[in-house]
């Protein structure tokens, strides 16, 4: 069974612009500068909440999964949501075996958090793109 909701993924155009968003409209305080992960076609920050975090995710490099993100929208929006699970392997295999579509190849990755996270297609979830992430420290 999935855990906490670790974080909600948003697209944006521009990290800089967003954060000063969460910043002056919102109040968030506890905001990470932003770090390229060029594997994946990334910038990434965290916005730090109480319970969570915003995961704020702008295009590195022209191959980035998320232009056509952009594309359809342009202002940016929310991208996906992360639970985390114990097991990345056995929540894989469970899910599949319930139904549910990998994405990619099904082998995890390593996630912006430093840890294997796989991602469920949409289709499947709702119309919800899901992430899930290992975090053993329950
Ligand atoms: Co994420």
């Amino acid at each position: 069974m999935i855990g906490k909701l670790n974080h909600v993924g948003v697209a944006t155009p521009s990290i800089e612009a967003s954060a000063a968003m969460y910043r002056d409209l919102m109040g968030c305080t506890d905001i990470t500068p932003k770090f390229a992960l060029p594997e994946q076609g990334v910038w990434v920050s965290f916005v730090n909440l109480p319970n969570a975090q915003i995961e704020l995710i702008e295009p590195y490099g022209e191959a980035s999964p998320i232009h056509a993100f952009l594309a359809k929208n342009p202002k940016g929006g929310q991208h996906h949501v992360c639970f985390e699970v114990q097991d990345i392997l056995v929540a894989r295999d469970e899910m599949r075996a319930k139904g549910a579509t990998v994405l990619g190849t099904g082998e995890p990755r390593i996630g912006a958090h430093g840890v294997p996270v796989i991602f469920l297609h949409p289709k499947d979830m709702g119309g919800v793109l899901v992430e899930l992430m290992q975090t053993p420290h329950h």
